[in-house]
């Protein structure tokens, strides 16, 4: 009755998650240093603000008349965003989006076919996995080189490449490194997808969370032959539940106009994104970037005290993020595993291992994005927690 892929789509029961539940069950408040969710963390668009915007455009929608691409004016409000950045990607090269997981699966959709590949970092984020599952893609992990503040290994990246290949993903800042691709890496990585002819699918979802730089260095308009750019709302405004999003689409003209008319298809089979948010984006872009501001230096904030705690310990070490949320510590001595169940056990703060990423034993890798007291509270507890661990070894 069910497809092959049904037999695969299950969550993944896991010691620690079994263990979160039973101490909340038992009352305890665990900390989750994990989730990557920020509205739980404190950080919310204002209410108000956000309530007078999605009144204001209400009527802008009354009658219902969809554009597959996306309203010309929220397309509009995303080309004038990187207009503002100083790169040149007009709106009829922009497709709107429920979020960038669904962007990924276009994506993947538009240039792979069954058992096609494309190039994702390893570590990473668990994202990809389902999507490349959903849409018959075959991923094949490129190195990040951890000796090299988690750079890419563009000569492994490229001895990657077989006749399969279609595309590579690019994520900066990456989760959970939090590695932002310098030009250098950049221009490397064009003249890779140049020269075998992939497309570079540019995942920026942390774009605006720079942690030293006041600029993203992007490929989008580095001259590789067909670029997309994906970005949306869920963290830039920390309005996940809006379910807002884009690919921005840039390269070669042919090739970004045959892409533009496949996804206006694909995009069309579903019409997925509200109209309600689409007339509201321009609004949230517009007021939303104080408040964008506001977020990124709360979260540098919350950085400077994680690292200030963290520095100079002998039982780890990590290289410091550029960008993002998250910071990967390689443990000395001690088992990842088991240091996160101690962690969670004794402090009931939830942290995870690094083999959820694909990441080489031993590490660990946590949210530093939290509230301050609680931030605090849990790396302090971290700390003590790992030293006692590493004292008994
Ligand atoms: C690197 C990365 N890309 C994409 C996403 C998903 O973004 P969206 O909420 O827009 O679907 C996430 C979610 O955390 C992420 O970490």
């Amino acid at each position: 009755m069910f497809s092959k892929i049904a037999s695969q789509l299950h969550a993944e029961s896991n010691v620690l998650y079994r263990l979160r539940d039973e101490l909340r069950q038992q009352g305890h408040a665990v900390t989750d240093l994990i989730s990557g969710n920020i509205n739980e963390q404190g950080f919310l668009f204002p209410q108000d603000l956000l309530e007078e915007i999605l009144a204001r455009n209400l009527s802008k929608c009354r009658i219902y008349r969809p554009d597959s691409f996306g309203q010309p004016a929220a397309r509009e409000a995303v080309s004038a965003y990187y207009r503002g950045r100083g790169h040149d990607i007009p709106p009829e090269c922009i497709l709107i989006t429920p979020g960038s997981s669904i962007s990924y699966w276009y994506c993947f959709k538009l240039l792979a076919d069954e058992g096609d590949e494309i190039l994702c970092p390893c570590p990473s984020y668990p994202l990809f996995d389902y999507i490349a599952l959903l849409s018959g893609v075959k991923l094949i992990p490129y190195r990040l080189d951890e000796t090299k503040d988690w750079s890419i290994d563009i000569d492994q990246l490229e001895a990657c490449v077989s006749t399969r290949t279609r595309a590579l993903v690019l994520i900066s800042p990456h989760n959970p490194t939090g590695h932002v691709a310098t030009p250098e890496e950049i221009t490397k990585l064009v003249d890779v997808a140049r020269r075998h002819e992939l497309a570079i699918i540019s995942d920026e979802v942390f774009s605006e969370f720079l942690l030293r730089q006041d600029a993203l260095p992007r490929p989008g308009t580095c001259g590789a032959p067909l670029i997309f750019t994906l970005n949306g709302f869920s963290k830039m405004f920390a309005l996940p539940g809006i379910k807002f999003g884009w690919t921005a689409v840039s390269g070669d003209f042919e090739k970004v106009r045959r892409a533009m008319r496949a996804l206006e298809l694909i995009s069309d089979t579903f019409l997925p994104v509200s109209e309600i948010v689409q007339a509201a984006a321009p609004e949230i872009f517009q007021l939303g970037e104080e408040v964008a501001k506001g977020f990124a230096a709360r979260i540098r904030k919350c950085w400077h005290e994680a690292d200030a705690l963290m520095h100079g310990s002998r039982i780890f070490a990590y290289v410091k993020p550029d960008g993002g949320f998250y910071v990967t510590l390689r443990l000395q001595g001690i088992s990842e595993e088991r240091a996160a169940e101690m962690v969670l056990e004794r402090n009931h703060v939830l942290i995870h291992p690094g083999y959820f990423y694909d990441m080489e034993p031993d590490h660990l890798v946590f949210c530093f994005v939290q509230k301050p007291e609680l931030l605090h509270n849990a790396v302090s507890a971290l700390i003590a927690t790992l030293d006692e661990m590493a004292a008994g070894n």
